[in-house]
């Protein structure tokens, strides 16, 4: 049996299909490039970001190669901030002048990006900050870039919570009825004294669902929710919620920040995100991969780089990741190594980490596998049980293990991966 989580009242049964998706974070924190807090961290003050508002000018933008390189990617989805944390609006709100529109730049990001990653076949997802650190309504709280200035904590008595809120809620309608079908929608962040009830959230979720029965709401307005969205980890088995099973998707960035990052070095090797990639979906879960694009509107060489790299894999190997699943129970992974299933094809897909020598020993599967191949190249994997093993100091795999003959030399991919064609 393979686990399948209780349905929710969103559509997910494209987003488990699709596997992978890319989060795009975008807004002026591009233009200081050291990190999307940044006005947090350095406690900015309005008059001090104002700056970056007033040299906003993203002149080399073309969401059609943005939607190009996720598509070459293998990659099913887009979620992009409409608004992070700073307020900052990527579309044409009518409710705020803190938007692309009023910057030099002048024109509304959202609507071109959606209908490029649309025409290219990809979902498309929103994410929308509760935060609002521009907002004159939202509180000075201690998350607040302001939080250790006298007069701006004082000025909390004249802040009305419900005036931000009733914000939220109009810019949530905005999204929703002038962007056609939307996909996804990727709340951040509850915390602390902020949660369901100072957002409003059973309202607010009452709405969605009235205007988009289908989309697929995140877990961060604390209800109503139909993913789990564990960020910077790696889960170290499927995501279960009161002892069930979810749907889950893992965000993960390049490097340590979501915002573009000029010095900033930390960025994942290749194999680490193949394998990230590959680890999500043998627990059942997805990927949602950020780029954080520079001031120009650009993706760096470095995100670049590894969208192509990941495209190479892909390009190969996406028949174990799209439509797949952990694989059933009892079914145990090789050392350093991954499964993954499709319940459709029958199909299971040992992925390699480390290249082993010899032989590989799947245990309880002998006598279940038709046919084996390498997913590169489709060149036949003999299988057998033990024989020369068998006979070694310290071998032989028993009865019930499936061996796979492996060539001594690593096929040329990043991640080899094993197709197992079972009985
Ligand atoms: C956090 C951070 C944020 C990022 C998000 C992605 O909540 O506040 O900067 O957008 O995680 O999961």
């Amino acid at each position: 049996m393979t686990l399948q989580p209780d349905p929710t009242p969103g559509d997910t049964s494209w987003f488990t299909q699709a596997r992978f998706g890319l989060f795009i974070h975008w807004g002026l924190y591009a233009l200081p490039a050291r990190h999307e807090w940044v006005k947090n961290q350095e406690k900015l003050s309005d008059a001090d970001y104002e700056k970056y508002f007033r040299r906003f000018d993203p002149d080399l933008y073309d969401p059609n190669v943005w939607a190009e390189a996720a598509a070459n990617a293998g990659m099913g989805y887009f979620v992009v901030t409409t608004k992070h944390h700073e307020g900052f609006c990527l579309w044409d709100s009518a409710l705020t002048d803190y938007k692309a529109t009023n910057t030099p730049y002048g024109k509304d990001l959202l609507h071109p990006m959606v209908d490029a990653f649309r025409a290219r076949g990809l979902r498309v997802g929103f994410y929308h900050s509760l935060l609002d650190w521009h907002h004159p309504d939202y509180p000075v709280d201690d998350l607040h870039p302001m939080r250790d200035n006298a007069e701006a904590r004082a000025s909390n008595a004249g802040r009305d919570l419900s005036r931000y809120v009733d914000y939220l809620h109009g810019q949530t309608r905005e999204l929703l009825t002038q962007f056609g079908k939307v996909d996804i929608l990727w709340y951040d962040f509850s915390y602390g004294g902020m949660g369901k009830e100072q957002w409003r959230s059973e309202e607010l979720v009452q709405y969605i669902r009235e205007v988009q029965p289908d989309i697929i709401l995140n877990d961060r307005l604390q209800i109503g929710w139909d993913i789990k969205t564990p960020e910077q980890y790696q889960p170290r088995g499927w995501v279960h919620v009161d002892g069930k099973p979810v749907v889950w998707e893992a965000c993960q960035t390049f490097s340590g920040s979501w915002g573009y990052h000029r010095d900033e070095e930390s960025w994942k090797s290749l194999d680490l995100l193949v394998q990230m990639l590959v680890d999500s979906v043998s627990k059942g879960g997805n990927l949602l991969l950020n780029v954080g694009p520079t001031g120009r509107g650009e993706f760096d060489a470095r995100a670049l780089d590894r969208l192509a790299g990941l495209g190479e894999w892909m390009k190969r190997h996406a028949r174990s990741i799209r439509g797949c699943t952990q694989a059933p129970d009892g079914y145990q992974p090789p050392q350093d190594g991954r499964l993954t299933y499709n319940p459709t094809t029958n199909r299971l897909y040992v992925h390699l980490f480390a290249w082993p020598f010899g032989e590989v020993h799947l245990d309880g599967l002998a006598g279940r596998v038709a046919y084996a191949q390498l997913l590169n190249d489709a060149s036949e994997i003999k299988i057998g049980q033990d024989s020369w093993a068998a006979g070694q100091p310290g071998g032989g795999a028993g009865s019930e293990a499936l061996v796979l003959r492996l060539p001594v030399k690593k096929p040329p991919v990043t991640v080899p991966v094993i197709e197992l064609f079972l009985n």
